[in-house]
């Protein structure tokens, strides 16, 4: 694969696309992209632009006017960014955020892709469907409003949020009220529940801070998934392994998921997952399991 942004007039044009945050640096999409493309036969460019956090809008602009086709947003720009669109879809609209942009000549498609990747690879790489499930989600900020809608689609038997302030929970649950219904509540509130699969959506990541969770939240072969990933197990595998859960999993499949609809969208062609995710995690491992027989 080629990719040269700075081609001659006489290059054939590749279509370009580009992940844009602050900071952008250790971004794995472009990886991620090009073994797309290698697997799919697809000539493309994709590159990663780090944007100073009050200049998002004129790096679209300019991405734009140099014929872009295609581009991620991460932190912190996924708010801009669906506000920038000329064409918010349903997902990202419901989200308040994008993480995918469609260029189209001059309009700009929105999508927000989290959700739908974070409910495949929970599918699909930890053997979980979450029809019937009981769900839960801690935290309430974007990246929790970023997942609800897929999670709720997926036809859970019981979906809740829980956040240590309480009420940025209770908000989540009446914005998402004409849509799909949420339980919300502080972390308090989970006294004497338990739940088949517990997604730990702050932004405690990679930060050693343990949440404040009751004991016995996770069911039998609960499931808990973190969104963040790193080197090994993060800090909310490990503390749910310590209550005694055996399957984990963190947030790099997502990841990948996400990227495969934007891939899906840009191209056309839906490119295999597994062995993307299974070349990334040779730098960076996690412990997931099988699921429950
Ligand atoms: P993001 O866009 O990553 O979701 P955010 O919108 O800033 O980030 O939201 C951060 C979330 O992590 C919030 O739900 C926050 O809880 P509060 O609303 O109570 O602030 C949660 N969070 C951050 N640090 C936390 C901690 N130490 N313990 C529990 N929750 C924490």
């Amino acid at each position: 694969m080629v990719d040269n942004p700075g081609m001659s007039s006489c290059t054939p044009s590749i279509d370009r696309y580009a992940v844009v945050g602050h900071p952008i640096a250790h971004s794995k999409s472009p990886t991620i992209h090009r073994l797309f493309a290698q697997a799919t036969g697809q000539r493309m460019d994709y590159s990663a632009i780090e944007a100073a956090p009050n200049a998002f809008a004129e790096t679209l602009a300019r991405f734009v006017a140099q014929g872009g086709k295609g581009m991620n947003v991460t932190l912190p720009f996924k708010v801009e960014a669906c506000g920038l669109a000329t064409d918010p879809m349903p997902s990202a609209v419901l989200a308040g955020a994008a993480n995918c942009l469609a260029i189209r000549g001059e309009r700009i498609e929105a999508h927000n892709f989290d959700g739908t990747g974070l409910v495949t690879d929970i599918a699909q790489h930890h053997g979980t469907a979450l029809g019937g499930r009981r769900v839960l989600v801690l935290g309430a900020g974007g990246a929790t409003r970023g997942a609800l809608p897929a999670l709720a689609a997926a036809g859970p038997a019981v979906l809740a949020v829980a956040n240590r302030t309480a009420q940025k929970a209770l908000d989540l649950q009446t914005h998402f009220a004409p849509h799909f219904a949420v339980q919300a509540g502080g972390f308090e509130d989970l006294a004497g529940e338990s739940f088949d699969v517990v997604i730990n959506a702050t932004s405690t990541g990679l930060s050693d801070q343990t949440l404040a969770l009751p004991l016995g939240l996770f069911a039998p072969n609960a499931l808990a998934y973190d969104m963040v990933y790193g080197q090994g197990l993060t800090p909310f595998m490990r503390q749910a392994q310590a209550a005694g859960v055996c399957r984990l999993a963190d947030g790099l499949g997502m990841l990948v998921e996400q990227a495969a609809e934007a891939f899906t969208l840009w191209r056309g062609v839906r490119p295999q997952t597994a062995n993307v995710i299974r070349s990334l995690r040779g730098v960076s491992i996690c412990a997931s399991s099988p699921p429950p027989p």
